[in-house]
């Protein structure tokens, strides 16, 4: 077996002058989440949340600067940050639509709408179109079985989905 050489020596964070964890987002992380903690590192998911939700993707930079506010290493905070699916480590479209591959929606039809997205947005799961409007992702259960298939476009469940309506949603977005 051949190792797998990656090129980290050489690689260049992408850094900008203004922070991405501002001082608004300090004071509602520091307001609304720390005091629910026991210490302040424990309080890095709800952080790396709120810098989501703001940003829409999670920039190294920000990782660093979690990492300050919570009195953790950087190297911490992206593996934590880098566990878990749900948080973007790279820039995404205005629209993330997560598609459930699962069993209930696999049987139900999954397969045939992700086909239809993959022709209609010229992208394939884990990538963005050009434009920046959309990113297409697979997904695991998404908890709603009993109205399979089920596809998730930004934080907004759809239900019972068929093409035919995933399609006017889809083009009604801006
Ligand atoms: S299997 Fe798709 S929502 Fe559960």
């Amino acid at each position: 077996m051949a190792w797998i050489v990656k090129p980290s020596a050489q690689q260049q964070m992408e850094r900008r002058d203004q922070p991405y964890l501002t001082d608004a987002l300090k004071t509602e992380i520091e307001k609304t989440y720390i005091p629910r903690y026991a210490t302040r590192r424990a309080a890095l998911l709800p952080t790396l949340h709120a810098i989501q939700h703001e940003h829409n993707w999670i920039p190294y930079q920000a990782m660093e600067e979690a990492a300050e506010f919570l009195g953790l290493t950087a190297a911490e905070v992206v593996d934590t940050a880098s566990f878990y699916e749900e948080f973007h480590l790279h820039p995404k479209g205005r629209h993330l639509i997560q598609i459930c591959q699962s069993i209930s929606c696999e049987l139900c039809g999954h397969e045939s709408i992700l086909e239809k997205l993959i022709d209609k947005l010229g992208i394939e799961p884990g990538e963005t179109t050009a434009d920046g409007k959309f990113t297409l992702e697979t997904i695991e259960c998404l908890g709603s079985c009993g109205t399979a298939p089920a596809v998730m476009v930004q934080e907004n469940l759809r239900e019972n989905v068929t093409w035919e309506k995933l399609e006017t949603y889809l083009d009604s977005l801006e």
